[in-house]
C-alpha cells in the first residue's frame, strides 16, 4: 500500500490524474471552487457556452464504468460535452472484448490509443492505482469511484456545495453507513484541509468509518452513534445509504443493525439549525424522506447539478486550460 501511494504522489505532481482527494491541498481545492463559479457564469448566457465548447475540441474522452452510476456518468458526460470533448464509453463489458478473456489493464492501454482522457469507475479499491502507474501522463486518468474506498471527484463536489455556503468554523456530521462509503472517506480527507472544522462521525457503531481515514485526521472529530443528540449543532449534515453492494465487507451478514433512526424526516428536521444544510451523494433510499425535498436547508439536488460543473473544472484544470 505504501508503494503504490509513494508512485502516486509522483504520478499526481502535473495534476494529470485524479486518483484520491488527499492529493489536493486546501489551494488547489478553493482555486477549483473558483473556476467552477467562473465557468457557471460563463454559462449562463449562449455566447459563454459556445466559448467553452471550444476550450477542448481536440480531446477525446472514454468513460469506463464497470459499476452501476447516473449522476457521476452522466454528470461527467456532460462535462465534457461542454468542454466540447468528444466521448467513447464502455459500461457493460458483455459487449467489450473482455468476454474474450481480455485483461482489463489491455483494454485500458486500448484505450489510450483512442483518448487523451479515461474516467474509470471500477470495484477495485487498487486497480485505479495500477492504470496510472501504468499509463504516461499522456493520458489524464480520473478515478470516478473505486470500490469502497475513494470518490474524489464527489469529494470536490460536496466540499464546492459547503464553501458555497460558507467554510469558517464548521460542525459536519456524517451519516449512515461509514463503513462502505466511500464519499465520506474521501470528502473526510478533503475537508481535513479546513482546520477550524469539526467532524462527526454518526452510525451504529457496525458501520463505523475505518481507521485508516481517522488516522490521517488533524482536525477535531466525534464519533457517536447519537443522531438526535448531535442534529441540533449541526451546520452540515451528509447523509449516505446502506451500501450494501459490499455487503461481505466488515459485516456479518447474519447480524440486524437497526439503522432506522438515522435519517431526516418531518418528525426531526425541526431540531436542526435554521441555515444548517443538508447534503446526500445520492442515491438515496429512506435516510431522507422526500417530504424534506421542499425544505431550504435541502441542498441535495443543488450538490448533484454542481457535480457537473466541478467536473468541467477539473477536466479544464488537468488539461491546463483553467485560465478564463
Ligand atoms: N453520487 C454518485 O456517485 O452517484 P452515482 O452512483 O449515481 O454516480
Amino acid at each position: 500500500m505504501n508503494i503504490k501511494r509513494r508512485v502516486l504522489t509522483i504520478n499526481i505532481n502535473n495534476q494529470t490524474r485524479c486518483i484520491n482527494s488527499n492529493q489536493y491541498t486546501l489551494e488547489n481545492i478553493l482555486n477549483l471552487c473558483n473556476t467552477t463559479n467562473k465557468i457557471k457564469s460563463i454559462a449562463s448566457t449562449s455566447d459563454g457556452l459556445k466559448y467553452l465548447k471550444t476550450i477542448l475540441s481536440d480531446k477525446r474522452a472514454m468513460l469506463y464504468f464497470k459499476q452501476p452510476s447516473t449522476r457521476t456518468f452522466l454528470s461527467f458526460q456532460n462535462a465534457c460535452h461542454i468542454l466540447g470533448i468528444s466521448t467513447s464509453e464502455i459500461r457493460d463489458t458483455s459487449t467489450s472484448s473482455e468476454t474474450k478473456g481480455e485483461s482489463e489493464l489491455d483494454a485500458i492501454k486500448t484505450f489510450s490509443q483512442y483518448s487523451d482522457l479515461i474516467i474509470m469507475r471500477h470495484p477495485s479499491n487498487d486497480f485505479i492505482y495500477e492504470i496510472s502507474n501504468n499509463l504516461s501522463d499522456k493520458t489524464r486518468i480520473i478515478n470516478a469511484g473505486s470500490g469502497s474506498d475513494q470518490h474524489p471527484t464527489q469529494a470536490l463536489l460536496d466540499f464546492y456545495t459547503i464553501y458555497k455556503y460558507g467554510l469558517e468554523n464548521k460542525k459536519i456530521a456524517f451519516v449512515g453507513d461509514l463503513l462502505r462509503g466511500r464519499t465520506v472517506r474521501s470528502l473526510s480527507l478533503l475537508l481535513n484541509k479546513v482546520s477550524d472544522t469539526k467532524l462527526y462521525f454518526v452510525s451504529p457503531k457496525q458501520f463505523q468509518i475505518k481507521s485508516d481515514i481517522l488516522e490521517q485526521l488533524n482536525i477535531d472529530y466525534d464519533i457517536t452513534d447519537d443522531f438526535d443528540k448531535i442534529l441540533p449543532d449541526m451546520d452540515v449534515v451528509y447523509m449516505v445509504r446502506l451500501q450494501d453492494e459490499y455487503k461481505h465487507e466488515g459485516i456479518n451478514d447474519n447480524e440486524i443493525i437497526d439503522t432506522s433512526k438515522y435519517s431526516i424526516n418531518s418528525g426531526n428536521i425541526n431540531k436542526m439549525k435554521d441555515d444548517a444544510i443538508i447534503l446526500h451523494p445520492l442515491p438515496r433510499r429512506n435516510e431522507i424522506s422526500v417530504e424534506i425535498d421542499g425544505d431550504k436547508r435541502a441542498k441535495y439536488w443543488e450538490q448533484c447539478e454542481n457535480g457537473m460543473w466541478v467536473r468541467v473544472a477539473l477536466i479544464m484544470s488537468m488539461f491546463g486550460a483553467s485560465k478564463l
